[in-house]
This record gives structure tokens, C-alpha cells and sequence, in this order.
């Protein structure tokens, strides 16, 4: 463990920058990129502190974590966080609402979460002198005439889910050029890995094509299966927050894409290759493609990379065994 290590480096050995340890607040950390965070942090020596107000995370998440202090809290309860972000140098904020078709259906709880739990976490670190990572969505691209994706283009969000992750962003930024917080937010583009959820009918692809082949189940397709997505392994994801959380000057208050930066997998790909992996011949049951879901999504990762050295490693496959393996031993257990 680098805890006591003068310097602070990344997983991959990198140094972001001088500030061997630091106070982070996480919130959603009992969720699934939350709790990854959790991990990577104290593992880099910072000293953590997680909120969460456990509506879809759980504490079994944190459970290889018991360094991080945990406190159950709704975001949109400012004096409660309020407490527990004093002493906080960055605050990663990642609790929010995110099925889009769950979006679709209840706008305004989205709203409540996502833009008002937003602003509140952007007063909050005013307040404490924080700096904030946001953790935006590709799904705020929409559908669009050209790919890869970069920053650049008009935002053409299809749900209410990417409306509030346009409207967070743009928190984000004016809070930077009007209020002086420094801030970053991550478009994230379809984040997989160990410990995602896999039960709700709202689930990720993975975790479910997973379950689906390990458990003999069949896999359920929505659309023709050739919609394509950049897939982001979580690790990649963990050192792309650690990377903006150093706040290098000309990345403050700006918007970077957090993709793998690779061909795009379509799903029915994406199932041949899980397929192969878990030796199982799943036969899909093919469903209407859903509301609010986009046909392609494909970062360009140039910016992140500039700005803040963001330099994806795990390819697909590579991630894919991973997850399966953990799914496997979670199964065994
Ligand atoms: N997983 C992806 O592919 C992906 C892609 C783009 C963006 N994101 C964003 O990344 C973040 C984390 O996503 P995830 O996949 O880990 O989701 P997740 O649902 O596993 O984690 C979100 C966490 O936020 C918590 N939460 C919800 N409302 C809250 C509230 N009012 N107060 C406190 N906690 C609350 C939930 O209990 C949950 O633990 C989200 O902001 C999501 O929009 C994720």
C-alpha cells in the first residue's frame, strides 16, 4: 500500500501530482464506481469519507474498505453534508439517479437527485473550500451525424437521466467561472466491471449478458443488437478521477470525455464475447429496443488526454475477464 509513500501514484505507477494525501468525500460511494473509488483512494494513502443514502448501493460494497468512514446521507440534506465534507480537499460526486428508463418515468425524482443534489454538493464545497469531480454521461451526446464523440458537439440528450447530467455540468462549469470552485466533470461512457448490480430489469448490459450465460439463463437484446458502445473498465475510470482531481490548471471547469477510446463493441458482440468467455451458446430473447436509448456511442479521448493525462489501459476482453471471474467467484460463495 503507498500510504506512507512520499509521493502519490497511480494504480499504474504514474505520479498526478505533489499532495501525498488527501481528504476525499465520495458521494454515492456504497455504489458501484463509488466503492471502486473508495478502494483505489485508500489504497493511493488518502484518507476517505463516503456518503451514500443507500437507495441502490450497499454497504456490502464497502465491505473490503473499512478505512473509509461512512455516513448515510441524502445529498439534497445540505447541513448533513455540510458535516461530513469539513476537512474535504475534492469531492467526487457520483450519487445520483441513473436508469434512463427509470428517468423516462419520474422525471422530477431525477431532477431532485441529479440537479438539486448537485447544486447542493457545488454549495457544500464552497462552503469547505473543495474542488469537485463530476461524474457526467455520454447519454447527454444523444444521437449524432458524426463519431467519435468530442466535447465539442451540441448535446442532444433523448431522456430526462442526460437532461440533469447536461444541467450538473453546466453547475459545474459556471460554478468554476463565476463562484472560483475549481471543478472537472467525466463524461463517462458506459462503465463495467466487478461489483455492478445485475438484478434490476433497469441493469447494465454486462452484469446482466453475465449473470444470464453463468446462470443458463437466456440473455434479453433490446433493439437488433447492433447498437454500439465504448466500453470503460472501472479501473480506468478510478484513474481518471484521481488524474482530475489533481485540478491542473487549463482542465478546471471543462467537460472531458472518460471512454475506453476504442472501436465500439455493438451488444451482439458484446454477448458473442462473454459467450466465449464463460464456454456457454446463450440463445438471446430479442426484445423492442428501449426508450431514450442511443444507437452509438464512441469517445474521442484526445481531450482527457491532453488535459488531464487520461490514458485508458484495460481493453475489453481483458475487462470482461475480470468481471466474469468475480461474477463466477461471487456465484461460488
Ligand atoms: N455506470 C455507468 O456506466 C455510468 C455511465 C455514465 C455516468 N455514470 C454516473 O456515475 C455515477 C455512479 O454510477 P454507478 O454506476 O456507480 O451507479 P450506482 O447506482 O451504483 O451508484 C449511485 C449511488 O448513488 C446513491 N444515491 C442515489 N441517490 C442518492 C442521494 N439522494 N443521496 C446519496 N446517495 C444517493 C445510490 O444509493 C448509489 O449507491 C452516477 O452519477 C452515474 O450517473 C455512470
Amino acid at each position: 500500500m503507498a500510504r506512507d509513500a512520499g509521493r502519490a501514484r497511480l494504480a499504474s505507477g504514474r505520479a498526478y501530482e505533489d499532495h501525498s494525501r488527501m481528504r476525499f468525500l465520495i458521494t454515492g460511494a456504497a455504489g458501484f464506481i463509488g466503492s471502486h473509488l473508495c478502494r483505489g483512494l485508500v489504497a493511493e494513502g488518502h484518507d476517505v469519507v463516503g456518503v451514500d443514502d443507500l437507495s441502490e448501493g450497499s454497504l456490502e460494497n464497502l465491505a473490503a474498505s473499512p478505512e473509509v468512514r461512512f455516513e448515510r446521507v441524502d445529498i439534497c440534506d445540505a447541513s448533513s453534508l455540510g458535516e461530513v465534507a469539513r476537512g474535504c480537499q475534492t469531492i467526487l460526486h457520483h450519487a445520483a439517479r441513473k436508469s434512463v428508463q427509470r428517468s423516462i418515468e419520474d422525471p422530477s425524482a431525477f431532477d431532485r437527485v441529479n440537479v438539486r443534489g448537485t447544486l447542493t454538493v457545488l454549495e457544500i464545497a464552497r462552503e469547505v473550500g473543495a474542488s469537485v469531480v463530476f461524474a457526467s454521461s455520454s447519454s447527454i451526446f444523444g444521437d449524432q451525424d458524426r463519431y467519435p464523440l468530442t466535447e465539442d458537439m451540441e448535446p442532444r440528450p433523448r431522456s430526462p437521466y442526460a437532461a440533469t447530467k447536461l444541467a450538473g455540468e453546466a453547475y459545474c462549469r459556471s460554478w468554476w467561472e463565476s463562484l472560483g470552485v475549481p471543478t472537472i466533470s467525466l463524461r463517462y461512457f458506459n462503465v463495467y466491471g466487478p461489483g455492478q448490480d445485475p438484478s434490476s430489469p433497469y441493469a447494465a448490459v454486462i452484469p446482466r449478458f453475465v449473470m444470464a450465460c453463468l446462470g443458463g439463463d437466456r440473455p434479453v437484446i433490446y433493439g437488433d443488437g447492433l447498437q454500439a458502445r465504448d466500453f470503460t473498465y472501472v479501473d480506468d475510470i478510478v484513474e481518471a478521477n484521481l488524474l482530475a482531481s489533481a485540478m491542473p490548471d487549463r482542465a478546471r471547469g471543462r467537460v472531458l470525455n472518460a471512454g475506453a477510446g476504442r472501436v465500439p463493441t455493438t451488444v451482439a458482440d458484446l454477448l458473442s464475447t462473454i459467450a466465449s468467455l464463460t464456454e456457454t451458446s446463450p440463445d438471446p430473447v430479442h426484445r423492442p429496443a428501449r426508450e431514450g436509448d442511443i444507437r452509438r456511442s464512441e469517445a474521442d479521448i484526445s481531450l482527457a488526454r491532453d488535459l488531464i493525462g487520461y490514458a485508458p489501459k484495460v481493453a475489453i476482453e481483458e475487462g470482461l475477464r475480470r468481471t466474469i471471474a468475480w461474477f463466477r467467484e461471487r456465484s461460488a460463495s
